[in-house]
């Protein structure tokens, strides 16, 4: 049964799962190590989100500029999201979890990609929190393939608006993401939901991704929440009309 949101509750979060490489090295382990460690961290957080009532929780796992890394370690991330997939289905039947994929799912290996359809097709009409894989996502690719789409229709590409986008990306129906949360303390985007995220509000957290917890999904909510989220607006309140002129302020 889906849960009612609590007040407050961003329905849409989106998460740079980052430093799980530091993580390792900080111990002396192999980076791959950090990897298995940030999977476990990745359902502590699906189980957290899922039940503070998130709708929508969308996981950037592997990015398009990822494949630059050694083989080793991408295979190893590979066989972890097979894993991920496998073993979860009866953890996301009991909690009413669907799962859904973001990115170039062409550019996958062929067995991954069966796992995900799989996955997706298992969970399809499971009504709780919806679980968004960003794997071989990158913002700027997913926005090259909805022009894509939006070209193979037929349609004339010089009228097309950003509804026309919005509407071939690779999840139409979801929102856009309320909150994007990254991990390990940079301070960027790294081509994560560029088109989705125009007016996300954002939490960066210095903890490496392999020590989250719920707390710290507890801590990055209570931050959202402080937030005055205008887009493009003025804040509720202000004075409007009459207080400033143009004329005054050109002085
Ligand atoms: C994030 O951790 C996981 C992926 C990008 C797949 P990193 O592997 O980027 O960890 P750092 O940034 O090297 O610490
Ligand atoms: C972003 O992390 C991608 C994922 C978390 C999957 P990266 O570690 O790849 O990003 P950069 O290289 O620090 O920008
Ligand atoms: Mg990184």
């Amino acid at each position: 049964m889906r849960k009612p949101p609590l007040s407050g509750i961003p329905a849409h979060i989106g998460i740079i799962m980052d430093g799980n490489g530091r993580w390792a090295k900080q111990r002396g382990l192999i980076r791959t190590q950090g990897h298995l460690e940030g999977l476990k961290a990745a359902k502590r957080i699906v189980k957290a989100a899922s039940d503070l009532g998130v709708k929508f929780l969308t996981l950037y796992a592997f990015s398009t500029e990822n494949w630059k890394r050694a083989v080793e370690e991408v295979s190893f991330i590979m066989g972890l999201v097979k894993q991920y997939l496998r073993a979860e289905f009866d953890f996301s039947k009991r909690n009413r979890i669907r799962v859904r994929h973001a990115g170039d799912i062409a550019g996958l290996p062929a067995d991954i990609q069966k796992e995900l359809a799989e996955s997706m097709s298992n969970t399809a009409d499971f009504e709780g929190m919806q679980v968004v894989l960003a794997i071989n996502y990158g913002g700027r690719d997913e926005i090259v393939r909805a022009f894509r789409r939006f070209a193979a229709t037929g349609q004339d590409m010089s009228n097309i608006g950003e509804n026309d986008i919005s509407a071939y990306l690779d999840n139409p129906d979801i929102p856009d993401p309320d909150l994007i949360i990254r991990s390990a303390g940079e301070y960027r985007t790294s081509n994560f939901l560029l088109w989705e995220g125009a007016y996300s509000e954002l939490h960066v957290s210095k903890k490496l991704w392999p020590d989250w917890d719920k707390e710290d999904l507890e801590e990055a909510i209570a931050d959202f929440r402080q937030r005055d989220r205008r887009f493009g607006s003025v804040a509720a309140g202000s004075v409007t009309a009459g207080s400033v002129t143009a004329s005054s302020v050109q002085g």
